[in-house]
């Protein structure tokens, strides 16, 4: 199927459519855990000195480029690439830039902790992977080797309804991790309850709900590129000849000829499940009153990386008037735009609980497989200790906006 916007210019698309030996990273003897056995367990950048993976990626910005250098041209403008002009994709990193530190020195801080919950699920780092569908672009195996590389490093999925392999199978392959399972609110009513059944059987502990993408945002770089998406990467939950056409569930992305639905049948529809469900996509207060008054348990403020509505401000700088409005009613979690563990310490002075990592987590998972993703993982939770001992802080959970204050223009 091809529309003005391009098939495959969504995620979605059914038919188609610090050198090593310095800083603390090198404290400690090479190849033990001494330094990474920080109380919170994540393997470190020291520890992981002896694996070829590590010797490769010394730092995220070459697993970005290893990605970039593996994927064909159309897929790697399909992964990198945002909505329209892009402006929102800009943003979300230029809002990050946008914060400076207010450093505490000689805090007398032992090595600071980087655990947290989300749900009250127990996570090493405060770091969840996003819901990518299309996963089998970036490595066949895909989510299985995202949870798998998230059950090494004591973090979490949220796992995409539009993925290459099903949720079944990707609780199965890292049960640990594979807590979370992640749904679209269109197609069918019913379709959308026996997801939500599915969701529960396969021991999920909790549902992401995406309520901004009814339909596809408008994808130029994919246009241009007449980028289409093979059906095999999106239906790892609805194969050929089941009971349900891929089609059927995802259609409306792309023909746009349905109504949106709206908080009232999301809520009166999530009533069928007793888990938690997170709102993903909010980014204003009316419409986190609108998530939480619908029963949703977190929100989780985001853009779509830049993908849907370009023009939309960027989700670091909403995240303030999102935790105001939430008021302590719902946990918030921030996603597009995070590239480092920098980034990962402002969102969560700004008050977001955790992170959810898309375009990052999709470049390790090319540049390596799981153990590129574990390798994303392990150096984010090295920066992340990194910074907070030199912001003279003992635990993210102490972060607060005192940490920050604004750049100047
Ligand atoms: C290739 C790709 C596919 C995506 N597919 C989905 C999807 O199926 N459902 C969804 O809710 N979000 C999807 N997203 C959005 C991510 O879940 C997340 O919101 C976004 O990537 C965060 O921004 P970041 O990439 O800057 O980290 C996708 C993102 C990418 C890059």
């Amino acid at each position: 199927m091809t529309t003005a916007a391009g098939v495959g210019q969504t995620e979605v698309g059914p038919d188609g459519t610090g050198p090593a030996g310095i800083g603390p990273a090198g404290i400690g003897p090479a190849g033990t855990e001494s330094a990474g056995a920080r109380s919170d367990g994540v393997g470190s950048a020291q520890a992981e000195r002896g694996d070829p993976i590590a010797g490769r990626f010394p730092t995220l910005t070459e697993i970005r480029a290893a990605a970039q250098a593996v994927l064909p041209r159309d897929v790697w403008d399909f992964l990198a690439g945002g909505a329209g002009q892009e402006t929102t994709l800009r943003a979300n990193r230029d809002a990050f830039a946008g914060w400076q530190f207010r450093p505490r020195v000689m805090s007398g801080h032992p090595v600071p902790s980087t655990a947290t919950t989300v749900l009250g699920l127990p996570m090493r780092l405060p770091v969840l992977t996003a819901p990518f569908g299309t996963d089998g672009f970036f490595d066949t195996d895909g989510h299985l080797a995202v949870a798998r590389a998230n059950a090494r490093c004591g973090t979490l999925s949220i796992v995409p309804e539009a993925g290459t392999h099903s949720i079944e199978s990707v609780a199965q392959a890292a049960p640990a991790a594979a807590r979370v399972a992640q749904v679209h609110p269109m197609g069918t009513e019913r379709n959308f309850v026996r997801m939500l059944e599915r969701i529960e059987r396969a021991g999920y502990a909790a549902v992401c709900v995406t309520v901004d993408c009814p339909t596809a945002g408008w994808r130029e770089r994919n246009l241009r590129n007449r980028f289409t998406v093979d059906l095999r990467m999106i239906t790892g939950n609805y194969p050929p000849g089941g009971d349900v056409a891929a089609q059927d569930v995802f259609g409306q992305l792309f023909a746009r000829d349905e109504p949106v639905w709206t908080w009232d049948r999301l809520a009166r529809l999530m009533r069928h499940t007793d888990l938690p469900w997170i709102a993903k996509g909010i980014l204003t207060a009316q419409d986190t009153r609108a998530a939480i008054d619908a029963g949703a348990a977190a929100v989780l403020v985001s853009n779509h990386g830049g993908r849907q509505l370009d023009g939309t401000p960027a989700a670091l700088d909403q995240l303030p008037e999102v935790v105001a409005a939430a008021d302590g009613r719902a946990e918030v979690l921030l996603d597009s735009g995070v590239r480092c563990g920098t980034d990962v310490v402002k969102a969560l002075a700004l008050g977001a609980r955790a992170v959810v990592i898309g375009r990052l987590a999709a470049a390790g998972l090319a540049a390596g497989g799981e153990a590129g993703v574990a390798r994303v993982l392990a150096l984010l939770h090295e920066e992340m200790v990194t910074v907070l001992t030199l912001l003279g802080h003992g635990s993210v959970t102490e972060l607060t906006p005192a940490a920050l204050q604004r750049s100047r223009p």
